[in-house]
């Protein structure tokens, strides 16, 4: 059993925390949203992540999990120390590091003995150079410390299975007694550790979610070419994922990628590269290509509508994924804004993050179910791939709806099927 503080109680810092206990580690979670660690302190977790609130439940009752708003707190009691805290991004995609900064000032002021600080947010190459000088500025004269960069790879929406099973555990650490700590916190749990150095690890995070955006731009891209020609991207991508080099994983067309991972850590790659004096071409179309394919999505709708302005349109799905009522960078609340913009009247409905979209999106007609929210709407656009809208009764959706139009950023009904049910359908790549 180690003692683990982890700084930073959100989707990563939770789910670390929750899961470190349950492995049989003592855990403090440390938050300054003095909010969020007194609603965790009363039972209630204020994320949607499955099994998340049974998890926290669980190893608070067996008390191996704590929570405080006090990073002094955290560090008196803990040998090993995690940052996970947001790396948002700045006006022109670089990451904002200041939290992070703020975290390591303080570690340092309580640090009375060794203590581990590993870097578990996403950070530009070179973050723990500056973490350790920050550390070293104010920490106090005895205090020993290391650094270590261990990224986060989980995914909203199956964070702990994520977590617990991962493809691999990448450490950038140099020092042994560091490497043998973090051994001994990951050891029940079966995965290949990959140990580097800081700076290569920091990479890995950058080039592995750079890469998959990169892949879902590649099929954005040949869905283009599908609907201007007559091909289909479901047959395209199949083909395409059955050789072994490529994989079948992110082959799936849709509207565009979103979330607090892709569209941020591309923009802060990319970033990083330009100040190291690289022009990252391939990352910059990357990110060129997303924001075409919502433009390209929007002007689906507005051809299936032919005018938008005044039109009533049922958007189902607001957060950037299923299974997360996260909807930081989601392509659903691009679009709606784009289709306020030029005048649509909005009804939606999402399973888990209308609290969250309330609070950034007026104006908007939010309904207590999918059919509440087809009722009379002259289109209905498919945003968000929640498995439950794939099961929506469609005989009921086309009595519903004022017009039978379907817009589906997602491709989650099959064409022949939807033309068969009299709809107006149509989807990303798809031609029949
Ligand atoms: N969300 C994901 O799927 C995911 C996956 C892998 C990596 N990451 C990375 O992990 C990091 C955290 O992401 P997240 O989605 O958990 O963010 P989040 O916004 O959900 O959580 C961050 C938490 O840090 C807290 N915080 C901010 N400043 C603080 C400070 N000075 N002291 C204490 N707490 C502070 C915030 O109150 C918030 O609760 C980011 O760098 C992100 O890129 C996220």
């Amino acid at each position: 059993m180690e003692k683990i503080a982890v700084i930073g109680s959100g989707y990563v810092g939770l789910v670390t925390g929750a899961c470190f206990a349950e492995i049989g580690h003592q855990v403090i979670c440390v938050d300054n949203n003095k909010d969020k660690v007194a609603a965790l302190k009363q039972g209630n977790v204020p994320i949607y992540e499955p099994g998340l609130s049974q998890l926290v439940l669980k190893n608070v009752k067996r008390k191996r999990l704590i929570f405080s708003d006090s990073i002094k707190e955290g560090v008196e009691n803990s040998k090993a120390i995690f940052i996970a805290v947001g790396t948002p991004p700045k006006a022109k995609g670089e990451a904002d590091l200041s939290a992070i900064e703020d975290v390591a000032e303080e570690i340092a002021k309580y640090m009375n003995s060794y203590r581990l600080i590993i870097q578990k947010s996403t950070v530009p190459i070179a973050t723990g150079d500056w973490v350790e000088s920050t550390v070293r500025m104010f920490k106090k004269k005895h205090a020993k410390f290391d650094i270590a960069s261990n990224p986060e790879f989980l995914r909203e929406g199956s964070a702990i299975d994520d977590f617990m099973h991962p493809d691999r555990i990448i450490i950038g650490v140099e020092a042994k007694k560091a490497r043998e700590l973090l051994s001994r916190i990951y050891k029940p749990i079966k995965a290949r550790i990959v140990f580097t150095d800081v700076k290569s690890a920091e990479l890995i995070k950058h080039a592995s979610n750079s890469f998959l955006a990169m892949k879902i731009s590649f099929i954005n891209s040949l869905s283009r070419i599908c609907d201007a020609s007559g091909a289909d991207i479901d047959k395209v991508a199949q083909g395409l994922g059955m050789d072994k080099r490529i994989g079948k994983d992110f082959l799936k067309a849709s509207l565009g990628y979103g979330g607090f991972c892709f569209p941020k850590d591309l923009a802060a790659f990319i970033n990083i590269c330009e100040r190291l004096g690289y022009n990252p071409e391939l990352l910059k179309a990357t990110a060129k290509v997303n924001e075409q394919q919502k433009e390209f999505f929007f002007r689906k709708i507005k051809k299936a509508l032919w005018n938008i302005s005044g039109k009533r349109i049922a958007v189902l799905g607001l957060s950037f994924k299923p299974n997360t009522d996260d909807i930081r960078l989601s392509p659903a609340i691009d679009i709606i804004r784009m289709l306020k913009k030029a005048g649509a009247k909005i009804a939606t409905f999402d399973p888990r993050a209308m609290e969250k979209a309330k609070r950034e999106l007026s104006g908007v007609d939010y309904c207590d179910n999918a059919y509440d929210a087809i009722t009379g709407a002259d289109c209905l656009v498919l945003a968000t791939d929640w498995p439950q809208f794939s099961r929506l009764d469609l005989k009921r959706v086309k009595r519903l709806l004022k017009r039978p139009i379907i817009v589906d950023g997602r491709n989650m009904f099959d064409p022949v099927n939807m033309k068969r049910l009299g709809f107006q359908y149509s989807s990303i790549g798809r031609n029949a």
